[in-house]
């Protein structure tokens, strides 16, 4: 596993970008799975700065780890956030977008996702391979839209499942442990002082660390990647090694 810290959540982006801009280089298609979440956001923004990161950007594929189940123009959509901060900026063909379509209803949106996937992306086992699927985690150990409280949905046979936020109670359609966990590459984005506790709870894998969804992120045979800023490392002591 590789753990990198770097001083702030804009220094987390722009070395997250820059390794980016290499993977993609070397690359004839790059399949890559989105997050939501504030750190991603703030990749975008770097990602967007087309004069800095040359992206030949028609390689690029993009499908959605998880995303609200709202119209596509509601302030809560995941998708919208990536228009917002990145798809109007970068040369993307429309064609290579595949938004999860929360206005469509959930278990249906769910279904017609999953065999999406199975049709775009290559296959490994049987299960469709992402190159890169980036991640956020949630203060609660969520991560797509998998939380504690579902935490069965991991283990779904499913690619795609309807999820359940916590508080809110607003329907989620994310993907599930076996996609994950089959993809070539995981990076985490990670930022912020209330993701130290958890950061520490899980690399250090302490009592009861797997009741996180993110614990569970445990890439078959590819990469694992976690990219901190200082504040989200804070209560990291030494890593137990494997
Ligand atoms: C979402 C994200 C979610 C996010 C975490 C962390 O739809 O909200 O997919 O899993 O990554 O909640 O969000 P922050 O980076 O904003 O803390």
């Amino acid at each position: 596993m590789n753990v990198r810290v770097y001083e702030t959540k804009n220094s987390v982006a722009t070395h997250f970008a820059a390794f980016l801009e290499e993977e993609i280089r070397g690359r004839e298609e790059y399949h890559m799975a989105l997050s939501g979440g504030s750190t991603p956001r703030i990749l975008f923004e770097e990602l967007s700065k087309t004069d800095r990161y040359k992206i030949d950007w028609g390689k690029v594929y993009l499908y959605w780890g998880d995303e609200r189940c709202v119209p596509p123009n509601d302030e809560e959509s995941n998708y919208k956030m990536t228009v917002d901060h990145l798809l109007r900026n970068v040369p993307i063909p429309e064609e290579n977008i595949h938004r999860i379509m929360g206005e469509n209803e959930p278990s249906v949106e769910a279904l017609r996702y999953g065999i999406l996937l199975e049709r775009e992306l290559p296959s490994g086992s049987g299960i469709p391979v992402f190159d890169m699927v980036i991640l956020g985690m949630g203060e609660d150990g969520h991560t797509a839209s998998i939380f504690p409280h579902e935490i069965h949905l991991w283990d779904s046979e499913q690619n795609c499942e309807v999820a359940t936020h916590p508080e809110s109670g607003q329907k989620r359609v994310t993907i599930t442990g076996r996609l994950i966990n089959n993809s070539k590459e995981v990076a985490f984005l990670v930022t912020g002082a209330g993701k130290a506790d958890k950061v520490q709870s899980i690399l250090g894998k302490s009592q009861g660390y797997r009741q996180y969804p993110a614990a569970l992120v445990e890439p078959v045979s590819g990469k694992l990647s976690w990219y901190l800023d200082a504040e989200a490392a804070s209560a990291l002591q030494s890593l137990n090694s494997d």
